[in-house]
């Protein structure tokens, strides 16, 4: 099977195919990226042979009818995907995850292509912290911020098309993903390199916010899952029920994993609008799919943190580059 995938220099799309090549050879990977600050080529080097490359803009509409119209599925990750960026300048969000979107399902309808496209829990807004209820795939959407409410908007696009076109598509929305290959303006990724250069980690305000956190792999297998097995037109969860440690108790494990005292961080300026609580009900990509996640619990976690800290430590050129520029950039903002 033909696959275009979309932000496949990201992190979770990086992941995605490097997963893909490893476990599914049978799929004939293309992706296609336009290397934002966000995406890196070298994210695919180690599967650059078994792939075709092509940089462009997924608002490219001669380019994406052409690579569509080669393709049997396309795998949508392409995003802006920072909430602070957001804050600072929502174009780019409103052109890529909107615009970006609507085009691709152009493409599709025209060219009768199977779709899945990959979204976030923050379509949801957020919980109460001592709400005990999960999104589940019929929560109301209620997004917060520039990101969510673009994310949101493409979310709706995409029923839009199932519904009033008959478009092959499928939905996923996920909880917050970690693993190698995140850029380091993300909160597990920005701490572990903030020890790695002996700076302390930096918690938004209290750190009561709750995530539902998910290593990048089950988050992929879940995708795969989908894209093998899910009627036509499903929206599914993704979620490994991890929202039972805050953003402080997370900062606190990543001191621990890494040898640091527990307290060896910093409170840092809160993020405007900055959601509570996140919480996802996977039942149904369970009960109806057989998916199941492998870090699960807290010892899990620990496991994946650790693993995490490691490939950051192992692979500093990849990051350290960026360093400087992703923290002057905070430090604007007292964060
Ligand atoms: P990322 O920012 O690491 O990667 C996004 C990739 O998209 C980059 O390689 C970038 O170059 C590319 N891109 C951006 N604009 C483009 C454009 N106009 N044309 C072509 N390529 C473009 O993001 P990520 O964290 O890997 O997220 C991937 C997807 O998963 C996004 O759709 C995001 O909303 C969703 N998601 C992320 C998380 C998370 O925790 N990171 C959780 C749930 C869902
Ligand atoms: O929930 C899914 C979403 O998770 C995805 O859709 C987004 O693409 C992804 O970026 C992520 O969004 P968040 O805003 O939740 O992730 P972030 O890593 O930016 O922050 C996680 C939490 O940590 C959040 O409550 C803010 C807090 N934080 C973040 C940073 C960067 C800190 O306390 N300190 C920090 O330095």
């Amino acid at each position: 099977m033909k696959m275009l995938v979309t932000g496949g220099a990201g992190f979770i799309g990086a992941n995605f195919v490097h997963y893909t090549v490893k476990n599914r050879p049978e799929h004939d990977v293309t992706v296609i990226d336009k290397l934002t600050y966000a995406g890196n080529e070298a994210n695919l080097a180690p599967v650059a042979n078994k792939i075709t490359f092509v940089k462009g803009d997924i608002c490219d509409v001669e380019l994406m009818d052409k690579l569509v119209s080669e393709t049997d599925i396309v795998v949508h990750f392409a995003a802006e995907s920072h909430n602070d960026n957001s804050l600072r300048d929502p174009w780019p969000f409103v052109n890529t995850n909107i615009v970006g979107t609507y085009t691709i399902l152009e493409a599709v309808r025209k060219h009768g292509k199977r779709l899945h496209h990959i979204s976030t829990d923050e379509v949801f807004g957020d919980l109460e912290l001592d709400d005990p209820n999960r999104f589940t795939e019929t929560t109301p959407y209620n997004p917060s911020s520039p990101y969510s409410s673009t994310k949101a908007g493409s979310d709706m696009l995409v029923r839009a098309w199932i519904r009033s076109f008959g478009i092959k598509a499928t939905i996923s929305n996920c909880s917050n993903n970690y693993g190698p290959y995140q850029h380091i303006e993300k909160f597990i990724p920005r701490q572990i390199t903030n020890i790695l250069s002996d700076i302390k980690p930096k918690l938004y305000g209290t750190g009561e916010q709750v995530r539902d956190w998910i290593h990048v792999d089950d988050h992929n297998e879940a995708v795969h899952l989908i894209i093998d097995k899910a009627p036509m037109g499903e929206t599914y969860i993704i979620g490994a029920d991890n929202d039972h440690v805050n953003n402080k108790q997370v900062i606190e494990m990543i001191c621990e994993a890494m040898g640091k005292p527990k307290d060896w961080y910093e409170h840092v300026n809160d993020r405007p609008g900055h959601d509570l609580r996140y919480a996802m009900d996977s039942g149904k990509l369970r009960r109806e799919l057989g998916w199941q996640p492998k870090y699960t619990d807290n010892n899990g976690m620990m496991e994946a943190l650790k693993t995490t800290a490691q490939w950051y430590d192992e692979h500093r050129d990849w990051w350290q580059a960026d360093k400087q520029a992703v923290e002057a950039n905070y430090a604007k903002q007292g964060q």
